[in-house]
């Protein structure tokens, strides 16, 4: 399966350290709904599915409720069903981030697993 995107959200975190979890349960559902609306989960998307997980936290806890962004590392703050909406429609489809609402981008190293397969 090829995956374009993968999300997660600290929605309702079991110490809510960085936010209102009722303003993160909401942005969830309005996470689910849009993504599903959109068509961003169907298997035949030729730009890959957009996977969603519901992450107890995300390691910023502060400014939440956090939304982390794969592959490109970016963690959006202070995020609400509107401002799902914006980054569904900007970031998501239309591949333009919200530099406004970004906290913190996070970079991953280059897997050593992937290095060692291709030589075995
Ligand atoms: S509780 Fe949201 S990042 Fe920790």
């Amino acid at each position: 399966m090829k995956v374009q995107h993968h999300l997660l959200l600290c929605a309702t975190p079991s110490k809510p350290l960085c936010g209102d979890p009722q303003l993160g349960a909401a942005s969830w559902a309005r996470l689910k709904q849009l993504i599903k609306e959109r068509g961003l989960e169907r298997p035949d998307r030729p730009e890959g599915v957009v996977l969603r997980t519901k992450a107890d936290c995300l390691r910023i806890c502060a400014g939440g409720p956090i939304l982390l962004i794969w592959p490109e590392g970016i963690a959006y703050g202070g995020v609400s069903p509107e401002r799902i909406e914006r980054i569904v429609e900007d970031h998501l489809i239309g591949g333009r981030p919200i530099e406004e609402w970004i906290v913190a981008q996070h970079t991953l190293l280059p897997s050593r697993c992937s290095s060692q397969r291709s030589t075995s």
